[in-house]
């Protein structure tokens, strides 16, 4: 049986493509900053509907992604076929990707890596990056901290969103986080309401992986990058604070 992914299911995706994404602006234009300068192959694995990798296609960049889930590549697909209707993007699992490509910048934004929970898949997965990158490539990603643990888990919190047809999607979820574990979890409840009627319902437990301050060093190193940067916010300012929620790392395979 082929592997799928338990996670940005239909409504999921649905509900991901139309929210608004804190800090979206300053992130794109962070991440197009290293796209200017690649000078050659760019990678966005678990890339989803496209909201970075469709604006640097739009500059006329060589960029290609993936992503485990099918309804995220089929939002892509969609979104990017005003442009045009051969989108560079494939369904794959990080951990199993192998192309024979070697890529200048490969990057993975907003905390989308710690959506591989499993730590040693998370090792192979670093490894896998780190063989796909040419010499002199970066490896850019952004991951969430254990600081970044919202304040009111275990609170339901309901929300809805409005498609452009005026019908809307509602998510329902409770967070949680176990401090052991450092998985912050959410089991969530969308409904497709239309004429105020629930068509549609999807349930999805959501985890992620959060890293303390030097944990995902150590990752970087056993992969083989010995050029690392890390940061703390977009502006790169040098991450020294332990407490940072977001850590940006630039990696640069020698
Ligand atoms: C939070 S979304 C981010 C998408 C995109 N980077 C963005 O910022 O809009 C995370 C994406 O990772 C994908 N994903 C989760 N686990 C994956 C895996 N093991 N391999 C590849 N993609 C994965 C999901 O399908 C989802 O589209």
């Amino acid at each position: 049986m082929s592997k799928t992914l338990k996670t940005y299911s239909k409504l999921s995706t649905e509900y991901y493509d139309l929210e608004n994404h804190i800090n979206h602006d300053i992130a794109l234009a962070f991440y197009i900053d290293y796209a200017k300068q690649a000078n050659g192959l760019i990678l966005e694995p678990m890339c989803g509907s496209g909201r970075f990798l469709i604006p640097m296609l739009q500059l006329g960049l060589q960029a290609f992604g993936f992503d485990a889930s099918h309804y995220m590549i089929d939002a892509f697909k969609q979104n990017y076929s005003k442009i045009s209707m051969q989108a560079p993007v494939w369904q794959s699992f990080i951990e199993d990707f192998n192309d024979n490509k070697l890529y200048k910048l490969i990057f993975i934004p907003y905390g989308s890596w710690g959506l591989i929970i499993d730590q040693v898949i998370a090792k192979q997965s670093c490894k896998i990056i780190y063989n796909h990158l040419a010499v002199g490539g970066k490896f850019v990603l952004e991951i969430e901290t254990v600081s970044s643990v919202p304040k009111n888990c275990g609170i339901l919190h309901k929300n809805k969103l409005k498609r452009a047809d005026g019908s809307s999607i509602s998510l329902t979820t409770i967070p949680t986080y176990d401090a052991q574990t450092q998985i912050f979890k959410c089991e969530c409840r969308y409904e497709s309401i239309i004429n105020q009627n629930i068509v549609d319902t999807e349930f999805e437990e959501f985890k992620q992986y959060l890293y303390k301050f030097d944990e995902f060093d150590q990752i970087l190193y056993a992969a083989g990058f010995t050029n690392i940067k890390k940061f703390q916010s977009f502006q790169k300012e040098p991450a020294t604070d332990i407490n940072a929620r977001i850590l940006i790392y630039e990696c640069i395979k020698l």
